[in-house]
C-alpha cells in the first residue's frame, strides 16, 4: 500500500528503512521523503513507522526442526 503518494512510497519502503536505522519520521523524511511535499502521510506513515519498529524488534523465529521419536528411529534403521 501507497502510504506517500507524492513520492511513492510504499509499507515496504518504511519498514525497510527501518530495518536499515530509521526510528522516526524524520528519519523517514530524510530517507524516503515521506511528508515532504503535501504531508498529508504523516500519520499513516507514522503507524507504519511504528508496526515496523515491533516487527524489527521481534526476535527471528528459530526454523522448524523435524523431530523424529526414538522408536520409530530404531525401527527405520532396523529396516
Ligand atoms: S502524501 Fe506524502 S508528502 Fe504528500
Amino acid at each position: 500500500m501507497y502510504v506517500c503518494v507524492c513520492n511513492a512510497v510504499t509499507e515496504r519502503d518504511i519498514a525497510e528503512a527501518v530495518r536499515g536505522g530509521a526510528t522516526t519520521l524524520r528519519h523517514l523524511r530524510r530517507d524516503l521523503g515521506v511528508t515532504a511535499e503535501c504531508g498529508r502521510c504523516a500519520r499513516c506513515a507514522h503507524d507504519c513507522l511504528r508496526t515496523a519498529k515491533v516487527e524489527c524488534a521481534r526476535p527471528a523465529m528459530a526454523p522448524a526442526r523435524a523431530s523424529v521419536a526414538p522408536s520409530l528411529s530404531l525401527a527405520l534403521e532396523a529396516s
